[in-house]
């Protein structure tokens, strides 16, 4: 069994998908608990709906990003939390989480690593003119959207496509490729 938080702060398709595969589940992926910085965000309803207890909790109740992270922190260990799983997280992690989680936070970006980092990954991409761009799977680490790559998945850009055609093109990837780099991890992590 291994015990994931998510992390989320808007609609939260991708942890309906990762919530809603049953082969993650029979791998014996269990998500105790939903971070989110948004009190309004939709993902909360959509985790309430599937009896995931949900934290939230915002940076601007804090002093300072550390006693924020400090808190979360706390929380985790309750749910005895190995790995986390950013999932439209739109925070930078900082060391006061990282350093409990060493390489156990993993998250998805909606472009092709190192290109467009940054929280509008897709429309960056779309506004350089880039003929391709892609869904990145990687691990969290000091930088911004710069740790260590564990799956890419490249999409075309074509001629005449809109901004909005191009975001659920890459949102249909991103919800086939996370569910399937986590299935992955864990099988490799059981024959460790
Ligand atoms: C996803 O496209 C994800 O890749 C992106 O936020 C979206 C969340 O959608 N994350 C980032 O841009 C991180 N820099 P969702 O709430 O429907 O899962």
């Amino acid at each position: 069994m291994v015990k994931v938080a998510i992390f989320a702060s808007g609609t939260g398709s991708n942890f309906e998908f990762i919530a809603d595969n049953q082969a993650l589940k029979d791998a014996g992926l269990e998500i105790e608990v939903l971070v989110c910085d948004r009190p309004k965000a939709a993902v909360i309803k959509k985790a309430q709906r599937r009896g995931i207890p949900t934290f939230i909790i915002q940076p601007k109740d804090f002093e300072n990003r550390s006693h924020y992270e400090q808190v979360i922190v706390t929380e985790l260990a309750r749910y005895q939390i190995d790995t986390i799983l950013l999932a439209g997280y739109m925070r930078v992690i900082t060391s006061t989480l990282l350093s409990e989680y060493p390489m156990e936070i993993i998250n998805i970006h909606p472009a092709l690593l190192p290109l467009f980092p940054g929280i509008h990954g897709i429309e960056d991409a779309y506004k350089a003119g880039v003929s391709v761009t892609g869904v990145t799977i990687h691990y969290i680490d000091e930088g911004v959207d710069t740790g260590p790559i564990i799956a890419q998945q490249s999409i075309p850009i074509l001629p005449d496509e809109t901004l909005e055609q191009l975001e659920s093109k890459i949102h249909d990837v991103e919800h086939q490729l996370y569910p399937k780099v986590i299935l992955n991890l864990l099988n490799n992590e059981k024959g460790d």
